[in-house]
């Protein structure tokens, strides 16, 4: 059964009382609304002067005695206690109605009591009187009313002349008309189950409504009542009662067919619209359908009818067998409500729709047929949009999300990870404001800069940040205010970052790169090649790395390791240097910082990664040797160019000579550079010459895996050497250490300082300023206790050559020395975990008095 209105409040109650004539007031204005619509009387209330009160409506009844109303009781009266889609109050009446007073079918009136209280007891409930007067005289032969909670049929008493048609059906009934009681109504239901004839006495216990008028008699049925039956009329599913009404008086025998029908469904929905569909003809109220001719069809919205439907995008549409009705969901009448389910957001629609439909046939001449139906569509989700209307000129994220219906109110919302009320979002500086659109909905717009803590930064590409919003919404939805959520994510690339530039320039000695800071190790790196140049590998190549709030100046000596040299010639090198910027994360190559000089220096000797040596060699000797006369140790090879102090040699490792050895992980190529002084015929008095073998010993150091080049120096009397990174490698000498490893084990290590707890890497570099000391330390390992270290002879040179030159002796004889050059120092060993035989152990503090920055290797 439809359910009646006020079931669906929990604290609506109908009473029927007496007019009591106390306590009574007159409405507030705009609080009651009523009007007559046809032959029903309709009364509103307005909600909002409701809000937060309590409410009754009783009946006032001059006669009755007070009733109490339930559902079965309305639907016998004619009463739908309901609401509108707006949520006011409806209440509706028939004119034929209970307690309803009538003046000969024409004026009808009904006075409600509304009582109002601020409690659900109803306590100091303030009671208005409300009567209603309709009038309505263009009653049709025969009028249908299918409302929500009953069906009526009210029918002229005059009529009908019984047809031909009707004959058989008339007189299966006659036999029962014996028996039908003189001067009182009876009924005859037929239904599957049979025929049932009860007296109208009884009637309201099966819970129809049964009584006369002046001019009519009417039956309300409830809709699945016992005597009823379903049936498929075009696809409409009808509940129907089947009745005749009998009245004998001595002359007269009167049938009235009091059959009534009503449709139970027929709604059907789409994403957009909502159809009503009604069966034109229903062949139990039209017996003769060959007479059957429709005479007018109306529709309404909310009680009041719609002369032109399309105007509204209402769709009315008739043919022979179906009258339907269109509406787009949405459509201005109805009520569009914001509603959460099962946490997604979607919209209901509802209408209150009626139809009336006039027809005339042979049997009935006019049939006014209404139905009272209000429809609500099922809940459709609507997933809403987050558009992006970000503005990246000005670094502002925009976005605009909706679009809602004006009951939806954003109640709070979280950006990055960070929680925010309105205010407290309005505060930090979020904009965050409403927008309408002119269909009624809105939407909520969002306003973040790109540099705000909140939002999620990423440096991707080349030169572009990746910025990215994380948005969840909470929204309070509809009239239940159940909260929803919704999350989004924007993004937004610009290329806003400069990648740097660097500026090389050059000394005679050292190439230079002063490179921005900006970004360096958050989002670039500098590599030398496939390794990543920091602190750590640019001591280890000699590199001096120095930087101001906005510059990383890098000196790269010219022969330090990684100097690539384009062009070598006599006297003259085209050196250059790279490090790549790479991506911190990807190790992308972005740029390549190239410094590019030549230089001139006086001496050098260059390995190059493909074997080839070049040596440009400064000798200076007196008398002056003749340099084309020097050679290598294949004397056919000699110099490519030379002058008067200066001979170029340029070679392969494989060839003039050139020795191979291996040293640790390292290659060593070695040839010596010589000249051989003549004695020329017929010159009369020999020449003392210094040295008359001068050799210059040349090596090449290469990593035995990488064959990376290494740089090397050589050195000769009386010449500093050109360049000079600063740092110190000690080693043993292969040499001497060969020579005593026959007899000896002898370890020789660099302490970090004077304490000879901590101790260098062997082969690590080591930064030491002029003046600073040098902690030498050398053992004597796995001899008897009672053994002695002797340091013999301890000097420094500038090679790793146990042979080279020039050296300074820093101890000779196991005496230190103290030159102009250097200060040697021995230092007394102590016993101590690591030293269990002080004898074993020599200590020497060597530090150099010159301010010359030199590589120098020590031997001992
Ligand atoms: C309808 O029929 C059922 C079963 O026969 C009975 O229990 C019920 O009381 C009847 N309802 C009315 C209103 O008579
Ligand atoms: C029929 O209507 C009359 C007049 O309004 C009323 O007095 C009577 O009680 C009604 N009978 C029933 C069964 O409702
Ligand atoms: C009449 O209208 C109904 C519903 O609009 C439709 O299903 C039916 O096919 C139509 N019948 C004719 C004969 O056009
Ligand atoms: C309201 O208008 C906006 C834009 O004008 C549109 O996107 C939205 O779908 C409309 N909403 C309804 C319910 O019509
Ligand atoms: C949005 O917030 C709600 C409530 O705090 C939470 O349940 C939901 O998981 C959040 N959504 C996302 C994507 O973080
Ligand atoms: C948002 O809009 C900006 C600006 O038009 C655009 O660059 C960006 O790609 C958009 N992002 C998303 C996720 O749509
Ligand atoms: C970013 O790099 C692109 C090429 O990758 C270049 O066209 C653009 O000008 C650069 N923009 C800035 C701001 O450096
Ligand atoms: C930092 O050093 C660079 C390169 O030497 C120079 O151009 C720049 O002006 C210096 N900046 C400051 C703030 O001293
Ligand atoms: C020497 O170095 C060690 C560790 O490197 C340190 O603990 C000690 O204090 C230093 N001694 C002196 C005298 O600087």
């Amino acid at each position: 059964m439809e359910s009646v209105g006020y079931s669906l409040s929990r604290i609506w109650m109908l009473f029927l009382l007496f007019w009591l004539g106390q306590g009574r007031q007159m409405a507030p204005p705009g609080f009651v609304q009523s009007s007559c619509r046809s032959r029903i009387f309709w009364m509103k209330l307005n909600k909002l002067l409701l809000q937060g009160k309590f409410f009754q409506l009783e009946i006032n009844d001059p006669y009755a005695g007070p009733v109490l109303l339930d559902e079965k009781l309305a639907s016998r009266c004619g009463y739908v206690l309901s609401e509108d889609v707006w949520g006011n109050p409806v209440f509706r009446a028939s004119v034929l109605g209970c307690h309803v007073a009538n003046e000969a079918d024409e004026l009808f009136s009904l006075t409600v009591n509304i009582k109002v209280s601020s409690f659900a007891s109803m306590r100091a409930a303030v009671t208005y009187t409300y009567p209603m007067y309709c009038s309505y005289s263009s009653w049709a032969p025969r009028e249908i009313v299918c409302e929500e909670n009953y069906m009526e049929v009210s029918v002229k008493t005059d009529v009908p002349a019984v047809s031909n048609d009707y004959t058989v059906a008339w007189m299966s009934a006659l036999p029962e008309t014996q028996n039908v009681a003189y001067q009182l109504w009876q009924l005859m239901f037929v239904s599957p189950s049979g025929r049932k004839r009860i007296m109208v006495s009884d009637a309201a216990k099966l819970g129809y409504s049964f009584n006369n008028t002046l001019y009519r008699v009417y039956l309300r049925a409830p809709y699945h009542s016992n005597e009823s039956d379903i049936s498929t009329v075009n696809g409409v599913n009808m509940n129907l009662v089947t009745s005749t009404s009998m009245y004998r008086q001595r002359w007269l025998l009167m049938l009235i067919d009091t059959t009534v029908s009503c449709p139970l469904d027929g709604i059907s929905f789409t994403d957009t619209t909502l159809t009503w569909t009604v069966p034109s003809v229903i062949p139990t109220l039209v017996l003769q359908e060959s007479t059957f001719l429709s005479k007018n069809i109306a529709m309404g919205v909310d009680g009041q009818v719609i002369v032109n439907p399309e105007e509204n995008n209402y769709l009315l549409e008739h043919n022979k067998t179906h009258i339907g009705i269109t509406i787009p969901i949405g459509a201005e009448g109805g009520k569009l409500k914001s509603s959460v389910s099962c946490g997604v957001y979607g919209i209901i629609y509802s209408i209150d729709l009626f139809l009336e439909h006039t027809w005339t046939d042979a049997d009935w001449q006019t049939t006014k047929y209404t139905i009272i139906k209000s429809i609500t569509t099922p809940f459709m989700p609507q997933i809403p949009t987050v558009i992006n209307n970000t503005l990246p000129e000005e670094r502002i994220f925009n976005i605009a999300f909706g679009h809602f219906l004006p009951d939806v109110s954003l109640v709070s919302i979280t950006i990055g990870n960070v929680p925010f009320t309105l205010r407290e979002a309005q505060h930090h500086g979020y904009k965050i404001y409403e927008t309408s659109f002119s269909n009624g909905t809105k939407g909520f717009i969002l306003e973040v800069s790109f540099d705000d803590p909140c939002v999620l930064k990423e440096y991707v590409n080349r030169n572009e940040t990746k910025y990215t919003l994380l948005v969840n919404y909470t929204l309070s939805v509809g009239p239940e205010m159940v909260l929803y959520y919704h999350s989004a994510e924007v993004e937004c690339v610009i290329a806003d970052i400069v990648i740097p530039e660097a500026t090389g320039y050059c000394d005679e000695e050292n190439l230079y790169l002063a490179i921005p800071v900006f970004g360096l190790h958050q989002y670039w790196n500098l590599y030398l090649g496939a390794k990543l140049l920091n602190q750590h590998t640019a001591l280890t190549n000699g590199y001096l790395a120095a930087s101001n709030s906005t510059h990383l100046v890098l000196q790269i000596p010219l022969f330090a390791v990684g100097v690539i040299y384009e062009e070598v010639s006599f006297q003259k090198i085209k050196a250059r240097f790279d490090v790549a910027l790479r991506k911190v994360r990807t190790m992308e190559t972005l740029q390549i910082f190239s410094v590019s000089c030549n230089f001139n220096p006086s001496a050098f000797i260059i390995c190059h990664p493909d074997g080839t040596i070049m040596i440009s060699a400064q000798m200076k000797t007196v008398p002056a040797i003749d340099m084309s006369k020097t050679k290598l140790r294949d004397s056919s090879c000699k110099p490519k160019e030379y002058n008067k102090g200066h001979a170029f040699f340029m070679f392969h490792v494989t060839t003039c000579g050139t020795s191979v050895r291996f040293e640790g992980d390292h290659i060593v190529y070695e040839n010596e550079i010589s000249y051989e002084r003549e004695t020329l015929p017929g010159q009369s008095q020999p020449k003392i010459t210094r040295d008359p073998d001068y050799r210059l010993t040349v090596s090449c150091y290469y990593r035995a895996k990488e064959t990376v080049m290494l740089g090397a120096f050589v050195s000769e009397p009386s010449t500093s050497r050109p360049f000079g990174s600063g740092t110190m490698v000690p080693r043993s000498n292969i040499a001497v250490y060969r020579r005593i490893r026959k007899a000896l084990n002898v370890v020789s290590r660099v302490s970090k300082n004077e304490s000879f707890m901590d101790f260098y890497e062997p082969d690590e570099a080591i930064l030491k300023q002029p003046m600073e000391s040098v902690f030498l330390e050398v053992e004597l390992k796995d001899e008897s206790p009672d053994a002695e270290l002797y340091l013999d002879n301890c000097w420094v040179t500038g090679s790793l050559d146990f042979n080279s030159a020039p050296r300074w002796n820093i101890a000779m004889d196991g005496c230190e020395i103290k030159s102009s050059e250097y200060v040697a120092e021995f230092l007394s060993v102590a016993a101590s975990p690591r030293v269990r035989h002080p004898s074993h152990f020599k200590r020497l503090a060597v530090r150099t008095l010159t301010h010359q920055l030199e590589q120098i290797y020590s031997a001992i």
